[in-house]
């Protein structure tokens, strides 16, 4: 069974779907008021996310992909440019929507091109990296790298929706899977006893990568992410932020 969690506030309020397989048919309903749909992923993804998710979206929409190359650099102006352009050429406006297919990568620049064209058109986060799935995809925080720095230019800018697919993690390269675990492991020793509990009674069980843990680990860390976004919502109310 999927397990939900609310984000953000009021009218930005969404919802981020988490399960061994989010992507069902429940991605239907979430795209079914848009009429055309931009993917924006990576070439280092398996292919067959793609190509699961274009099965489920009805034949009546018209589905475009734009394919960028894997790796912090393809988070530029540049590519950020090249999506605005696409977009501008295949006519989107307010009633079409971009999906996020990827890891933190993806999501912020993506994110960001939604922020931005039009003064802002809708998305969907589709989190693949143990990393974007705790982290980069809750919060709103979109961006792209400039030379001076990293994620020096972005907006906060929330998703419609988040599905969080915890099978997506088995074919993530060790290194990447702990890059987020170290996210992970961060988080828990700081903000959160419970997480801390989970990881030190299931060493073996988080390393062979168990569906039913990374949903435990993933569903808590999810939580304290919210938490952390609500209190920044509020400081920045109160214009602390
Ligand atoms: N917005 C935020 O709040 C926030 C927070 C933390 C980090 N970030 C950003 O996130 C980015 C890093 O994200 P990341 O660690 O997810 O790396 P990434 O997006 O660069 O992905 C890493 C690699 O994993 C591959 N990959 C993705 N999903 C896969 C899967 N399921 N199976 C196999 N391979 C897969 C990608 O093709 C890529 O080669 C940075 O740009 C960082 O600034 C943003």
């Amino acid at each position: 069974m999927a397990k939900i969690i609310k984000v953000g506030k009021k009218n930005s309020q969404y919802d981020v779907v988490i399960a061994r397989n989010a992507i069902t048919k429940t991605i239907s309903s979430a795209i079914k008021s848009y009429n055309k749909i931009l993917i924006v992923t990576d070439d280092g993804l398996p292919k067959k996310y793609l190509a699961e998710i274009k099965k489920l979206i009805p034949k009546s929409k018209k589905v475009y992909i734009y394919i960028l190359p894997a790796g912090e650099k393809s988070k530029s102006i540049k590519s950020f440019n090249l999506i605005l352009e696409n977009l501008a050429s295949l006519k989107f406006d307010r009633t079409d929507c971009l999906i996020a297919l990827g890891g933190g990568m993806v999501g912020d620049i993506t994110g960001f091109v939604a922020s931005t064209y039009l003064r802002g058109i809708d998305f969907i986060q589709i989190p693949t990296t143990l990393l974007s799935q705790v982290d980069s995809s809750i919060g709103g925080k979109t961006g792209i790298n400039i030379s001076q720095g990293k994620n020096l230019v972005g907006a906060f800018y929330n998703p419609k929706k988040v599905f969080i697919s915890l099978s997506y993690l088995q074919t993530l390269s060790d290194k990447e899977y702990k890059s987020g675990l170290g996210e992970v492991i961060k988080y828990a020793f700081i903000l959160n006893k419970k997480l801390h509990k989970i990881l030190k009674s299931n060493t073996g069980l988080v390393l062979s990568r168990d569906l039913k843990i990374l949903e435990e680990i993933v569903y808590a860390h999810v939580k304290i992410s919210r938490s952390s976004f609500l209190r920044m919502n509020l400081s920045m109310e109160r214009g602390r932020y």
